[in-house]
């Protein structure tokens, strides 16, 4: 499986725990030391959804948190998506995780910023261009606790800044 925008690597050791072979991408190259000194299960490589360093139909699933698919009318998206078709085997899923925009604190959040919107998308708008596309969506309601301020500052240090 490939963590598209993978970051600072923040999920490849648990994508390594259930999947046989994973591979980060991220086009930031000051990200990639982190990410690759996450886990050896996995190969971290430089590229971006737009230009993916990996053959034609040799991957079975393509997953991308919160990284490069945010469509808005200024951002298609579309050329990433022909680059995740093209890698994706036959039968092989994209898996996107992005920010619920109609429930939750953090919807009321994203509600209330001068630019997010623009930025990450609007929620009909996102739904549309995905449906068009033929894909899914499962809404998962989540939340964070921690038990310590530390496991906090730990999880703000790792995942949110590099
Ligand atoms: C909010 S971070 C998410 C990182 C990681 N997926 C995670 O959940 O911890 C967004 C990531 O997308 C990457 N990114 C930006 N442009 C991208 C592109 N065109 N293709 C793939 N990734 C991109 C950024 O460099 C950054 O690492």
């Amino acid at each position: 499986m490939v963590d598209l925008g993978c970051g600072s690597g923040l999920w490849l050791q648990r994508h390594a725990a259930t999947a046989e072979s994973v591979i980060g991408i991220e086009p930031d190259a000051e990200l990639l030391p982190t990410a690759r000194a996450r886990t050896q299960r996995a190969q971290v490589l430089a590229g971006s959804a737009e230009h993916i360093p990996l053959a034609d139909s040799s991957v079975d699933v393509v997953h991308a948190r919160f990284a490069y698919f945010f469509p808005t009318p200024m951002n298609a998206c579309s050329p990433g998506l022909a680059e995740v078709l093209r890698v994706l085997r036959p039968g092989g899923s994209l898996v996107v995780i992005d920010n619920d925009h109609q429930h939750g604190e953090f919807a009321r959040l994203l509600g209330q910023s001068p630019w997010a919107a623009a930025a990450q998308g609007e929620d009909d708008f996102i739904r549309r261009w995905w449906g068009e596309r033929g894909a899914s969506h499962h809404e998962v309601m989540s939340s964070w606790t921690f038990d310590t301020a530390e496991d906090l500052s730990a999880v703000l240090r790792n995942g949110i800044s590099p």
